[in-house]
This record gives structure tokens, sequence and C-alpha cells, in this order.
């Protein structure tokens, strides 16, 4: 099935300079990047995305780091891509990440994962209308 995921480079991954890494990653597995952009959130911004997960003991830690300097976002597209996306990201908390995966080798702690991909259809949605407008979608 075709698809398009949001892929977002976060503030850790852009101050330790890992985007040409975690890029490469994507290219190399051949998940094709059919827009892409560097934004600074904003703390009202970072919690306006990470909606889904206010109230949660994380939230406000998430969204200050979120907001504290430049990410890259992406969009995704290819065949399962939100998948694919997500196996080459590995677990959420590094810890879990299986060998090779970009948190596994990059990753310092469950906030600082480097990386976030939309986990559904649905979310990739939301997402990628959160960051990008009509004229940049491809
Ligand atoms: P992400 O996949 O972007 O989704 C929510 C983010 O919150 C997550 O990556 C982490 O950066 C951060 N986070 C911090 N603590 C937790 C936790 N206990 N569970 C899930 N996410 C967490």
């Amino acid at each position: 099935m075709m698809e398009k995921t949001l892929s977002i480079i976060k503030p850790d991954g852009v101050s330790r300079n890992l985007m040409g890494d975690v890029i490469g990653r994507l290219e190399k597995e051949g998940l094709k990047i059919g827009a892409i952009k560097m934004i600074r959130m904003n703390k009202a911004q970072a919690k306006g995305f990470y909606k889904v997960h206010e109230g949660k003991p994380f939230f406000e830690s998430v969204t200050d780091f979120m907001s504290s300097g430049p990410c890259v976002v992406m969009i995704l597209e290819g065949e399962n891509v939100i998948f694919r996306y997500r196996e080459l990201m590995g677990a959420t908390n590094f810890k879990d990440a299986a060998e090779g995966t970009i948190r596994r080798d990059f990753a310092t702690d469950i906030e600082k994962n480097v990386v976030h991909g939309s986990d559904s259809p649905e979310n990739a949605d939301i997402e990628i209308n959160y960051f990008f407008n009509a004229l940049e979608i491809p």
C-alpha cells in the first residue's frame, strides 16, 4: 500500500550533527523523501503536536525538549513506509531498540531519541498537515 508518513529529526539529532546520518539511512533503505524543511517550534506549537500525550508524566518535558531548538521535518513516501520507517527508527526507548536502528545507535535517553515517526495512517495525515501546507505536500 502506498503511504506517507511524517518524520522528525529532533533537536538532539540536529544539534549533534546527525542529520546526514539519519537521512543517509532513509535513502539507503529506499525511503523516498517527498518534502523536507527545518523548523523551530515554540512551546505552544510543541504542545499542539504532542496533544495526544497531554496529561502524561513526560508531556511537559518532551514539549520543552521539542521546542529547545530546530527540528527537520520530512514527508516520507512509499510502499508500507509507516512500518518500514518505524523499523529503521527502533523502539521509543533506545534500550529496547534492535541492533542497527537509529535509536539504538544514536539515542541518549527515552526522551532524546533523535527521531519521531507517525504510528498510523490517520496520525500520519494529521502530523503531515501540522507541518506542511498544500503546496509542499507531494
Ligand atoms: P515520540 O515517538 O516522538 O513520541 C513521544 C515522545 O515523548 C517520545 O518519542 C519521546 O521522545 C518522549 N518520551 C519521554 N518519555 C516517554 C515515555 N515514558 N514513553 C513514551 N515517550 C516518551
